[in-house]
């Protein structure tokens, strides 16, 4: 029986990693995805393969894509695609530590670590600015099936999932700048109740990224986390999807590439990177690469 990757459709950890690789020896890849195999259960480490991977084997993802680009866009999105991505969930910084050597050290040489960020839950799930993240995220049975690819969704796809990658960079100094009114403008929700706020300008992030306003409608299913690194911070956004292109139709309209109109976060906040990636599904609680052929 195929089952997505249990730790995409769970509640957030209370403490994570997210680690990027990649490609550096393709001659290795197939024994180095034998061993992730073995190492990644899909709960506490999800994986997530890029399309070079896939490529590298012979296989072409339908509606896989490197990473964001948003013709048109008024901001700066930056596309860096990414081999291969984990993200480890736990409740214990040092043992997340160690696992990610471990896994770092079984993934090579087919793999190079190329970038780690650790990230943890806020305030039992608010963004570093303070805001509840995730209010209107799927619930119930709706959760699998907006992040996950459907039953009949083709052989080795079923229970798959897309995602979107993108860390976000604060700076908190401007929004610091901005009043409290601003700020609540700037979301379109008051920080103190999480109430939305139908005065809000167009601009405001939930009025740009309302998923029922698109069509289709655009539902994705968000599974950020505030990340720190020295005095830097932000959030790792992170979005499942049974396709990207959910995630893409809000990004295009938050660009203002659609009406010129660009989505207020900008005024505090940055994409430093960002990439797609495809998460095979589970079978027999071992992660399924059939779809690679492996
Ligand atoms: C600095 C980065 C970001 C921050 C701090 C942020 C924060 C928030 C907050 C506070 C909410 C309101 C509560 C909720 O429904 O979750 C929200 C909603 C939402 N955000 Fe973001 N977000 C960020 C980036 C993004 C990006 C890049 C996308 C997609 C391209 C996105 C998509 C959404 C969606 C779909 C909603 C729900 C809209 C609705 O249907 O009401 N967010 N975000």
């Amino acid at each position: 029986m195929t089952h997505s990757q249990p730790g995409i459709l769970a509640s957030l950890p209370d403490q994570a990693r997210y680690i990027s690789l990649q490609l550096a020896d393709t001659g290795d890849l197939v024994a180095a995805l034998r061993r992730l195999q073995t190492l990644a259960d899909g709960k506490a480490t999800v994986v997530a393969l890029g399309q070079d991977v896939l490529r590298a084997l012979g296989h072409d993802m339908p509606g896989l894509r490197a990473g964001p680009v948003i013709p048109g866009s008024l901001v700066p999105i930056p596309c860096h695609p990414v081999s291969l991505w984990l993200w480890l969930r736990g409740s214990d910084r040092g043992e997340l530590l160690h696992r990610e050597r471990q896994l770092v050290q079984a993934l090579q040489p087919a793999f190079a670590r190329h970038h780690s960020v650790e990230a943890f839950l806020h305030e039992q799930g608010r963004d570093l600015t303070g805001y509840e993240d995730g209010t209107e995220n799927p619930q119930g049975d709706d959760i699998a099936r907006v992040a996950t690819v459907a039953v009949g969704g083709g052989d080795g796809l079923e229970g798959s999932s897309f995602v979107a990658v993108q860390q976000w960079l604060h700076d908190f100094e401007d929004f610091d700048a901005m009043s409290p009114t601003a700020q609540d403008m700037a979301i379109g929700r008051r920080r103190a109740d999480n109430e939305e706020l139908d005065e809000a300008p167009d601009s405001a992030h939930v009025k740009r990224t309302a998923q029922e306003s698109f069509s289709p409608e655009a539902f994705v299913w968000r599974r950020s986390m505030p990340w720190v690194a020295g005095h830097h911070g932000g959030l790792m956004f992170v979005a499942f999807g049974s396709s990207l292109d959910a995630f893409e139709a809000q990004l295009t309209r938050m660009s203002g590439a659609e009406d010129g109109i660009v989505d207020a976060l900008f005024r505090f906040s940055r994409p430093v990177n960002g990439a797609y990636l495809w998460c095979p599904p589970l079978r027999d609680a071992r992660l399924d690469l059939a779809r690679l052929g492996l």
